[in-house]
Parts: structure tokens; C-alpha cells; sequence
């Protein structure tokens, strides 16, 4: 039974195609200097005390690396771990299910957490609290409680929304990380240390570019020196200099800031099909043709970062800063074209 279930609902350990690239250690981990700084803190201090670490929230944009640091907590401490997916935990039984098949300091990663069903959420209240699982057996009068102890373990739960999640579970994290944007040097450090992981012969200058164009995430610049490697192998003897990089990175309709055609496009209809907003969020999905999530979740908060667009409370609006952006963007295109 057990084995059913969970295997319905793990995900596999690692994304094949991002694991090769992924740090495995928390020094190879490159940035995010204080998070790293709290993290081997409270990490040696559990490890020496034999005890298992308090259960961590990890906040922030889709691929600043939540899942990477994940891996690396179970990695430094040298225990078990299980993955699953808030989402895909549809009852109680999926969840009591993985509880109960964990190791003493395990650790359980909970991505995409603030999207749990209430139900199950409430059943892991206790286990969090007290390693302790309620269980309810039969119904009406003649049902009962069965309580089941736990080991003792650390929930990791990574979310790009800390605002969606419940007061009682945000309660329920001894820490909680913030990532941030990583800066224009980190990502050029990132950068570096992927293309030698994957034998890409890389100047400096184009490894700034890519950095500088990867809008402060690295997911983002590990897909981009990809395409640009496969640029260089098929047009040119497969060097990445600046020149290959700025002609790749046109080719990729990746401008200056970062922006690909959808950031574009989303400027250009608060700007021009609603008269620079405010729109509401539903709205501009509809105009764009994407998720209300996706534009939530991807798309807004860098442009937010970079103060080209605002949200207000009658919904988003396109700033100078935007308008100047998509009006140079135009301008490029017509000089190009
Ligand atoms: N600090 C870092 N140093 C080096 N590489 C990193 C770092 N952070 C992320 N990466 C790279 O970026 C990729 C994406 O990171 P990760 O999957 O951990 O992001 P995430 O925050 O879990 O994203 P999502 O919210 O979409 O799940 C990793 O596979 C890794 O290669
Ligand atoms: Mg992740």
C-alpha cells in the first residue's frame, strides 16, 4: 500500500535535465551569502547535538535554487530524503503515507507548498509539531483517534508565494530563507562553473553578457548558455566568445535587460491595449493567452524588480521606466528590420 502511494505522488529525486549542473554542496552553492551563513549555523548545530534540523521554508522566484538547497540540507547532513509535490497530495493517506516511511532526521521536501490541500495540510499541524499522527478510524460514534508516533524529521518546503501559505503552517517553520535576485557577478560565476561542468570554452566577456541577460536567476542562465553552446557549435567552431554570445542572445530575442518576447509583449498590452492600466490580472492573462499563475509567478516579479511595471490595487501599471523600455525595443527592431 504504502509503496503505491508514494510512488503515485514522488517526484523523482532530480530533474535529469538540471541535475548535472545542480550544486551538491553547500560550498559550491555560489551567492546568497547570508542564507548560506544561517544555513551551516543551524545545520552544524543540529548535526552536533544528534538532533534533526528544524523545519526550513524556502521563499523566492521560480529558479533561484529552493530545490538545489533542498538537496544540498539532506546532502550536509547525510540523511534520507523524499520529495514530493504539494499539489500532488490529494488525501490524507498520501501524506500519512510518506510520514510513516521516514528515517529518523530525514528530511521531507514539500515543493510548490503553499498549493496543499487544507485537509492534508492539517494533518501534517501535529506531525510538525510533535512528530505525532492523528489518524481517525471509522465513522459516526463508534470512530476513533489512533495516534502514531513519528520520527523525528525536517519538513523542507520550498514556495514562490510565502503569502499563500496559512498562518498555522508559516507558524510551523523554525526557519524561513528568503532567496533573492542573484547579482550580474554571481551569475557570471554560475555561469563559468556550468560551462566547465559541461566543456564549453568561454570568454569572460561572454560570460558577463549571458550573466547580464539572465534577469538575476540562475535557471535562466544555465538555459541560455545552452543555446548559446549549441549557437557556437552550429554556426562557428563551438568557442563561446562576446561576438557569438551577443549573436546568439539576438537570435533568442533576448534583449539588454534580460526580457524575452512574452516580458515584451506583456508591456506592450498594459501600454497600449489598456491605455497603460490599470488592468487587472485576469484581464492581461486573457490578452496574453498565458496562466494568471505563470504571469504571477514568472513573469511580473522581475519586470516589478526592475520598475517597469507596478501593481496597485486596481490592478498592474506600465511605469515610464516600462514605456522607455518597449519604446527602445521598438526602435531596435525598426533599425534591425
Ligand atoms: N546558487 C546557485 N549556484 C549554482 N547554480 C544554481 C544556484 N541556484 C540555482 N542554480 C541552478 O539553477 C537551477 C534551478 O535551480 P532550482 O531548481 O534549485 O530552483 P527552484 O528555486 O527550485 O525553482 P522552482 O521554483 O521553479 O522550483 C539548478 O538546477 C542549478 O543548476
Ligand atoms: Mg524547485
Amino acid at each position: 500500500m504504502t509503496d503505491r502511494v508514494t510512488a503515485a505522488v514522488l517526484v523523482p529525486e532530480e530533474d535529469e535535465l538540471e541535475g548535472s549542473l545542480r550544486p551538491r554542496r553547500l560550498a559550491e552553492f555560489v551567492g546568497q551569502e547570508r542564507v548560506k551563513e544561517q544555513l551551516a549555523i543551524v545545520l552544524e548545530a543540529a548535526m552536533g547535538r544528534g538532533e534533526a534540523l528544524d523545519h526550513v521554508l524556502l521563499a523566492g522566484p521560480p529558479g533561484l535554487g529552493k530545490t538545489s538547497l533542498a538537496h544540498i540540507i539532506r546532502e550536509e547532513l547525510g540523511t534520507g530524503i523524499r520529495c514530493v509535490a504539494g499539489p500532488a497530495l490529494e488525501r490524507k493517506g498520501d501524506l500519512a503515507a510518506i510520514l510513516t516511511s521516514l528515517e529518523p532526521h530525514d528530511v521531507l521536501f514539500v515543493d510548490e507548498i503553499h498549493r496543499l490541500n487544507r485537509a492534508v495540510e492539517e494533518i501534517l499541524y501535529p506531525a510538525l509539531e510533535d512528530f505525532r499522527l492523528d489518524i481517525i478510524v471509522g465513522q459516526g460514534p463508534a470512530a476513533r483517534t489512533l495516534t502514531l508516533d513519528l520520527p523525528p524529521f525536517t519538513l523542507v518546503g520550498a514556495t514562490t508565494r510565502t503569502g499563500l501559505l496559512t498562518t498555522p503552517l508559516r507558524d510551523r517553520f523554525g526557519m524561513t530563507y528568503r532567496l533573492e535576485y542573484y547579482g550580474p557577478g554571481e551569475l557570471g560565476t554560475i555561469v563559468r562553473r556550468s560551462s566547465r561542468i559541461l566543456g564549453v570554452e568561454i570568454e569572460p566577456a561572454a560570460a558577463e553578457e549571458i550573466a547580464r541577460r539572465s534577469r538575476g536567476t540562475p535557471r535562466v542562465a544555465n538555459r541560455i548558455l545552452r543555446r548559446v553552446r549549441d549557437f557556437a557549435e552550429v554556426r562557428h567552431d563551438g568557442a563561446v566568445t562576446l561576438v557569438v554570445a551577443r549573436a546568439a542572445l539576438e537570435l533568442l530575442e533576448v534583449d539588454g535587460e534580460g526580457l524575452e518576447r512574452v516580458d515584451r509583449e506583456l508591456l506592450a498590452a498594459i501600454a497600449h491595449k489598456f491605455g497603460g492600466g490599470p488592468v487587472g490580472l485576469s484581464t492581461l492573462a486573457v490578452a496574453l493567452g498565458e496562466e494568471t499563475d505563470t504571469i504571477e509567478d514568472v513573469y511580473e516579479p522581475y519586470l516589478l524588480q526592475l520598475g517597469l511595471i507596478q501593481r496597485t490595487p486596481r490592478g498592474r501599471i506600465v511605469t515610464e521606466l516600462g514605456r522607455a523600455h518597449i519604446g527602445a525595443a521598438a526602435a531596435d527592431r525598426s533599425r534591425l528590420f
